[in-house]
């Protein structure tokens, strides 16, 4: 079988779910273009680079991410550091002919996102792919749910909600990490969580042109955790501990419209106790309804209200296996289920289906700077307090 050889930048949570993809994509799709073989990884704390070497067979460590950018064996790189230093990576790696596989948020700024798309769109042109990490999208009741939106039986969309509530930061003790400090995450919760939510608005609905907003923060700072990795406020600090100031959002509301001519809403937050992963989207078209919430993420309920008698008339559940889209990581069995890690193989698999057929996936960096747009909108909307169009 053919192999390619991959650099990872950024030894965190991300890179340990790229890993876990690239080396179970191929045990999972018979079909997989390639074997993924770790050659570099990368990481600017040299114990974390060091361990994630050791635990995941890569040939070697280093600390500096153009150690990867000019080793002319890595084929693919996957970027896997907090937000603002995605541009600056993914830039220099497309440029030396990498296929890029870069995690979401695109950048911190609409400049550099422009540019990694602009980057990315030169790159394509000798068959070079970039893709950013928005896999929500890719879960098999989601692509069941686009499936039967295409197919017409829930008539015309008329109204999209997507929600993404997570808890993990509603204690204000959970510690001050990159992701509360503008200049390295861009923005909070907007560029975080909202913008998967609305990923996956998008994919089942068209783009969004129009939206009015509110943004807010309620915790205006928070004890600050000192290097390694984001411990996502599974550590707790004490009142001793020294403070700083977050200066980004806690909280995002948007009412959105669409290109379809579909209307709706997409809301987010990290301050939701009692919800984890609490991702959910809701269709309603002229002729039905679907449902899915990623805390079940095998199943989608539809209503296909037109077609119901009356006093029939409600929510079906399909559980998804293997005769739904990607039904090949659901171990061939109805029930078997998959989860995260899955998702992450699945993202994997078309990647590689990219780089194999020399063409952009559907999350590729011009999506990437399309959401951009939108939370850029969605900012100045809040400032505003007025409708404002999406550029
Ligand atoms: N797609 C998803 O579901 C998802 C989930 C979580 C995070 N993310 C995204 O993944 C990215 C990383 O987040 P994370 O949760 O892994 O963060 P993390 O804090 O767990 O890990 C980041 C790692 O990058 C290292 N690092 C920082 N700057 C670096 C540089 N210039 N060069 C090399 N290494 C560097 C840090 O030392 C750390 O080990 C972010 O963009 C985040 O938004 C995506």
């Amino acid at each position: 079988m053919k192999i390619k050889k991959v650099g990872v930048v950024g030894a965190g949570f991300m890179g340990k779910a790229h890993c876990v993809a690239l080396s179970n994509m191929p045990k999972l799709f018979t079909d997989a273009p390639y074997v993924p073989v770790f050659k570099t990884v990368c990481d600017i704390v040299p114990e974390i680079a060091e361990d994630f070497k050791e635990r995941f067979s890569f040939e070697k460590a280093c600390t500096d991410y153009m150690d990867i950018v000019n080793d002319p064996e890595i084929d693919i790189v996957c970027v896997c550091t907090p937000n603002d230093s995605h541009a600056e990576i993914s830039i220099a790696a497309l440029k030396a002919g990498k296929h890029v596989i870069c995690e979401k948020p695109i950048a911190t700024k609409t400049e550099d996102a422009k540019a990694m798309a602009e980057a990315a769109e030169e790159a394509a042109k000798k068959g070079i792919v970039s893709m950013c990490g928005y896999q929500y999208r890719r879960v098999p009741a989601i692509d069941e749910a686009k499936k039967i939106i295409e197919s017409g039986r829930l008539g015309e969309i008329t109204n999209v909600r997507a929600q993404y509530l997570q808890s993990w930061s509603a204690d204000p003790r959970s510690p001050l990490s990159w992701r509360f400090v503008k200049e390295t995450a861009g923005a909070g919760t907007l560029g975080d969580i909202f913008t998967h939510a609305l990923d996956i608005a998008q994919y089942l609905a068209g783009n969004v042109t129009d939206v009015v907003s509110m943004v807010k923060t309620y915790i205006n700072e928070r004890p600050v955790q000192e290097g390694g990795v984001d411990l996502l406020g599974t550590v707790k600090l004490g009142d001793d501990a020294k403070k700083q100031v977050v200066d980004v959002d806690d909280e995002v509301s948007v009412l959105c419209k669409f290109d379809s001519g579909a209307i709706g809403s997409v809301e987010a937050t990290r301050m939701a106790w009692g919800r984890n992963n609490y991702l959910t989207v809701e269709v309603h078209g002229t002729k039905g309804s679907l449902t899915w919430n990623y805390e079940r993420l095998n199943e989608l309920e539809v209503c296909y209200g037109m077609e119901d008698n009356d006093g029939e008339r409600g929510f079906r559940k399909i559980y998804t296996g293997p005769a739904n889209p990607h039904g090949d990581v659901t171990w061939n069995i109805p029930g078997m289920n998959i989860g995260y890690g899955e998702l992450k193989a699945i993202e994997a698999y078309e990647f590689a289906k990219a780089v194999e057929g020399g063409y952009q996936p559907t999350t590729s960096f011009t999506v990437g700077y399309q959401l951009d747009r939108v939370c850029e909108a969605v900012l100045e909307s809040n400032e505003k307090k007025a409708w404002v169009q999406v550029k």
